[in-house]
């Protein structure tokens, strides 16, 4: 029989803080020599591949079971999500729509139309914190429980800002998608959007900010110059830390040549007042 208790995803430490902060600690901290780290992501990885054999073999939950049996646009997003870095990590409908995934669902055929509506219920319920589809400051709320610096950082953006005021800014999903988590194509993806997308590749689409508009301005001036230069890139860098390697290395090359001529200079000079 399906159904019964909690999935082992629990057990192995993936609810949804700590496994995001357990994560950065152990690959930003300090002093772990390379063995250890070697071996922590072999176990890591034996973890996870464990755990969601496990799943698939276990309790499947109560959304996935009836979303499946269901089909079409219900199963859709279960699909996707199989695809997803989410899936691979352990987080499931739950961690996102809130709700109670530990229901027992038993065999739907059976079900008469009320018993099937008490289920749904029981799972999809407001007072497990259930959340359909969300939108606004509820879209930031659920990605923050595990992304909360992402989240601050786009939410403080021209676009984020866009958004939670209704005015046509793109959500978390329009860019991720909600369930096939994908990073999307920059500048392809802003295209919907934008008609003039020269030099979005350059900046940071998750906190665009005036500073990047300054930024795009500046990128832009001087594409529009080369352009009336004969599209040849000028030499002489027009930003500090713009340096192509070869302009470096034209720079070292005159360096080079204008300490010969100087040295030549000297030893000529020196030459003639030997001579007399
Ligand atoms: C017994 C069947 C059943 C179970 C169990 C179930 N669902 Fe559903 N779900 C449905 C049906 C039917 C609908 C469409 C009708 C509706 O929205 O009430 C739906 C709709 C949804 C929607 C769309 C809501 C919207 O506003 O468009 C989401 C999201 C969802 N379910 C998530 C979940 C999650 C997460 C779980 C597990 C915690 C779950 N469901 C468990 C049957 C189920
Ligand atoms: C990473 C968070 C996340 C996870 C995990 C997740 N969802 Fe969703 N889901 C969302 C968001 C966000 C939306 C709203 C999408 C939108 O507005 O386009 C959504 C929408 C839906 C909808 C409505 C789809 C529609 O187009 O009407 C259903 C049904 C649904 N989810 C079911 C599930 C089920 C079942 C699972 C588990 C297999 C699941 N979701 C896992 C975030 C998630
Ligand atoms: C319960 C925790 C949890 C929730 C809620 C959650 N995520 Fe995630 N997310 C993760 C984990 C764990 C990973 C994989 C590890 C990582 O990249 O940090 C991840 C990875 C991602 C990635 C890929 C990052 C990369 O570097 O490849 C994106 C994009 C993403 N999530 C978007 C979202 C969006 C959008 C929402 C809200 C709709 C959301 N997540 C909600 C836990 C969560
Ligand atoms: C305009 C498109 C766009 C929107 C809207 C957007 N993102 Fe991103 N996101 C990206 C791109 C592109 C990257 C990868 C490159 C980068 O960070 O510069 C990214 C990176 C990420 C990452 C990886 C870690 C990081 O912070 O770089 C996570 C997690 C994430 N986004 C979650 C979210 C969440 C949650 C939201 C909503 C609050 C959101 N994104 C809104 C485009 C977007
Ligand atoms: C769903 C539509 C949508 C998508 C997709 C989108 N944007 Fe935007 N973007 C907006 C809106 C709305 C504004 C705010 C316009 C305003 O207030 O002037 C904006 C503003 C901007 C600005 C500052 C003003 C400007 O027009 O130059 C930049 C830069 C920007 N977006 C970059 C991006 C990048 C990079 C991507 C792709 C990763 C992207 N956008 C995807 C809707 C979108």
């Amino acid at each position: 029989m399906r159904g019964g208790s909690r999935p082992s995803r629990v057990d192995v430490d993936t609810s949804p803080g700590r496994s995001i902060a357990g994560g950065n600690s152990l690959i930003r901290g300090e002093g772990v020599n390379e063995k250890r780290w070697v071996w922590a992501v072999c176990w890591m990885v034996f973890v996870v591949l464990n755990a969601s054999a496990a799943r698939a073999e276990q309790t499947p939950l109560a959304c996935v079971t009836c979303h499946e049996a269901l089909g079409g646009a219900f199963a859709k997003p279960i699909a996707e999500w199989k695809e997803s870095v989410h899936y691979l990590h352990d987080i499931a409908c739950d961690h996102c729509h809130g709700g109670d995934a530990t229901v027992v669902v038993g065999n739907l055929l059976e079900l008469s139309g009320d018993e099937f509506a008490a289920i749904q219920s029981a799972a999809m319920s407001k007072a497990h914190g259930f959340v359909g589809k969300p939108s606004g400051q509820d879209m930031f709320s659920m990605c923050a429980r595990c992304h909360s610096a992402s989240v601050m950082r786009y939410a403080g953006s021209i676009m984020g800002e866009a958004y939670l005021q209704n005015k046509g800014g793109p959500s978390c999903v329009t860019c991720h998608g909600a369930h096939r988590n994908v990073m999307p194509a920059v500048p392809g993806s802003c295209s919907k959007c934008h008609k003039d997308t020269t030099g979005f590749a350059q900046i940071d689409p998750m906190n665009v900010t005036d500073a990047s508009i300054a930024q795009l301005s500046r990128i832009r001036i001087r594409l529009a110059e080369e352009k009336t230069l004969g599209s040849k890139p000028s030499l002489a860098p027009r930003f500090p830390g713009e340096m192509d390697s070869y302009q470096i290395g034209l720079m070292a090359f005159g360096g080079v040549v204008f300490l010969f001529l100087i040295g030549y200079l000297v030893y000529a000079i020196l030459e003639r007042s030997d001579e007399k």
